[in-house]
């Protein structure tokens, strides 16, 4: 299935072991610079009896490695590179490109980014550089050089870590150099002018451009900016950032052909300016920060939904969790602790999802900084607290696992994901400000997760055929390519299910007339002539009894047939879930955001017309997932609940190294790994 699908232009390339015996990876940033020496040799005995032995060194090196332009110093890293070789701990070694330093911004002040109003974002925090600057770009290559030039050969050296979190602060510069490079990546996109009118619809407002050097990146404007030209900023401002990275790997792979590059993406919750499906191609290895969501009640599942699009990015091949918190984060409005064996469920559950490095942000919490209060693996109370006990129980779990690296996940369901439709849904002049894109694909996610269903969440453009069932969530934008192979997939038998605000407008965002939803009208036989947006706290009455939220539509079924109708308002009695056979295939719609109840019967329904069934035969609210590979099957499941739950599985658990089966029972918080009987 999905796993055995390359991921287009990637390599298979993965950690490179000094010793060469595959594990499990386990560490964390490790910032020996902000400690002095002693405090090394304990770092590196603490790291040991923890079982750590991968740590990223380095990521916001720069002004220690470069003190003055031109002028390097490795005496530090060099130590430390040693130091860690000695102990048998391998390196993700950065190029310490992520912050420029005070010397550089002094000298070339116009490196600094710029927001939307035209402030300009001083030095002092992170990330303080423009990602179209020539000056930023020039001397993060020369040091990318340098740092790779020094390093090529050391035994430590297993992984390259291209910047850091590229585009977390600085993603959208709207300053007069990234305007003049929109500009030239306009060009490149339309050719002339005109075609650029004809886009962007600037007929409207009048608009229209006698020349690219008109053109102006959407800053504030006295009322909305034009939908095309903020689309297109977005997608110019993700390649820019693409850019560097392409740069500093190019660097790279010319030094050090052996060694794989990856770069921390962050797929979670709350970030949506980079493109990763189109960065996924760029790195040797997908690697993703995940930090659970402030105040969600179930963040398990989010972390699970942003695992299994990490893994879709990765092409269903083994991935990399970069950063995640050993407790509490410090950016949050009110930061509070993990509970006692949450680290370990996480960790674990990003496992069960195709991981096979685990890693943190940081190894020690820092004493001074901005960073202070964020949790970390090495806490202010030291070794002899709690987090650190729990660290190392999960450095002994992830040795216990090692029969299982290499093995992937594979999944009979794709929930599709599209940055430009994030992007595009999300503008403002819209049938609704509340609209949010990641919400729609969650809530369908988040079904299938507690019925237990393997998914993988996949670029839009991903071949479909391996799927049993696809969920089109609010796929607003779409190609007429992507369109057809969601049409073709369903009539050669696929069963798909389209949610409101999909199909509505093409790439250049004009609307698809003649019915919503314009790309997918035929396929799902209905017809809609307005949208109606439901307020915060207003709800719409379904038939099964239940209360819809968000969104409301006036569906007419053409050729479909009605599931759920409508009940109150306006749409009384017109459908609200349809369903159609087309060819050998079924094609759902959904017009409105389904309770849990609700949505838990179509989820029903959807996986009895596909032929889906759940990972394991289990109590409700456990998490499971497989992987499987020459080695075997290796069940997981991850009690997030505090009552005991079961499920039917035989054979040996890797974790207590215990015959288990025909049933076994996950305790409260628990985490069993299950190697399956053959
Ligand atoms: C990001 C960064 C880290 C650190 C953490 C804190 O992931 O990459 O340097 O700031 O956030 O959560
Ligand atoms: C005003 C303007 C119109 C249009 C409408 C939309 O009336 O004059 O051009 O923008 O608002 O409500």
């Amino acid at each position: 299935m999905s796993s055995d699908r390359p991921a287009p232009g990637a390599s298979p390339r993965w950690i490179r072991w000094p010793d060469g015996r595959p594990r499990i990876g386990f560490g964390g940033d490790y910032t020996p610079e902000q400690w002095p020496r002693e405090v090394w040799k304990e770092d590196v005995r603490l790291m040991q009896e923890a079982g750590v032995n991968l740590v990223n060194v380095a990521i916001f090196g720069w002004s220690l490695i470069e003190p003055a332009d031109g002028v390097y110093d490795f005496a530090t890293f060099d130590e430390v590179l040693d130091l860690l070789h000695t102990a048998g701990i391998a390196v993700d070694l950065a190029t310490a490109t992520a912050s420029p330093p005070a010397w550089l911004v002094t000298a070339h002040p116009e490196i600094l980014p710029v927001g939307r109003t035209g402030t300009v974002l001083g030095f002092g925090g992170r990330q303080s550089w423009c990602p179209s600057s020539p000056v930023y770009r020039e001397h993060a290559v020369r040091l990318t050089e340098k740092v790779a030039e020094h390093y090529a050969g050391h035994p430590a050296l297993a992984l390259w870590h291209v910047s850091n979190e590229l585009g977390c602060h600085n993603a959208l510069c709207y300053c007069d150099v990234s305007a003049a490079a929109f500009r030239r990546w306009l060009e490149r996109r339309y050719g002339d002018i005109d075609s650029l009118n004809e886009a962007w619809g600037t007929q409207f407002w009048s608009q229209r451009y006698t020349s690219f050097e008109q053109i102006m990146p959407p800053r504030l404007a006295p009322s909305f900016t034009n939908p095309t030209q903020q689309l297109d900023f977005a997608r110019f401002s993700s390649a820019e950032l693409q850019a560097q990275l392409v740069a500093e790997r190019d660097v790279l792979r010319r030094i050090t052909p052996d060694v794989p590059v990856t770069t921390n993406f962050m797929v979670m919750n709350g970030i949506r300016d980079m493109d990763y499906a189109a960065w996924a191609r760029e790195v040797d290895l997908v690697s993703n920060d995940h930090y659970l969501r402030e105040g969600d009640p179930e963040p398990q599942i989010e972390l699970a939904f942003s695992a299994d699009l990490t893994r879709g990015l990765a092409g269903g091949r083994p991935w990399m969790l970069m950063e995640q918190s050993t407790s509490a984060v410090n950016w949050g409005h009110v930061n509070r602790p993990k509970a006692p064996g949450e680290l370990r469920r996480n960790s674990l559950a990003q496992v069960a999802r195709g991981a096979d490095a685990i890693s943190y942000f940081q190894w020690r919490q820092s004493r001074a900084g901005a960073e202070k209060y964020h949790s970390a693996m090495v806490p202010h109370a030291g070794a002899d607290s709690r987090v650190f006990r729990e660290v190392a129980g999960l450095g002994a779990d992830l040795e216990r696992l090692e029969p299982l690296v290499g093995t992937t996940v594979s999944s009979d369901v794709a929930v599709l994901f599209d940055w430009d439709s994030w992007w595009a849904s999300e503008l403002d002049s819209h049938p609704s400000q509340d609209f949010r894109y990641r919400e729609v694909a969650l809530d369908w996610y988040s079904t299938l997760w507690r019925r237990g269903i393997a998914v993988d969440v996949v670029p839009a453009s991903t071949p479909l055929d391996g799927y049993r069932l696809v969920v089109v969530p609010a796929l607003y934008l779409v190609t007429d390519a992507v369109a057809d192979s969601i049409d073709a997939y369903v009539r050669r038998g696929g069963t798909v299910l389209v949610t409101y605000f999909s199909g509505i407008v093409d790439e250049h965002d004009h609307v698809r007339t003649g019915g919503y939803p314009g790309a997918f009208r035929d396929l799902l036989g209905i017809r809609v002539e307005e949208f109606a947006p439901l307020r915060a706290a207003e709800t719409a009455g379904l038939s099964d009894g239940t209360e819809a939220s968000r969104w409301s539509e006036d569906v007419v079924a053409v050729s479909a047939e009605p599931v759920l109708t409508y009940t109150t308002g306006t749409y009384a009695a017109q459908p609200a879930v349809t369903r159609r056979t087309v060819e050998s295939g079924v094609a759902w719609y959904t017009s409105t955001a389904l309770g849990d109840g609700s949505r838990e019967a179509i989820v029903d329904r959807l996986v009895a017309d596909a032929g889906v069934t759940p990972v394991a035969s289990a109590d409700r609210g456990l998490e499971l997932m497989r992987r499987t590979g020459p080695q075997g099957s290796f069940l997981f499941a991850v009690n997030h609940s505090g009552e005991p739950l079961t499920l039917e599985v035989t054979g040996h658990s890797l974790l207590t190294d215990q015959p288990v089966g025909p049933r076994a029972t996950v305790a409260p918080g628990d985490v069993l790994v299950i190697r399956e009987s053959a």
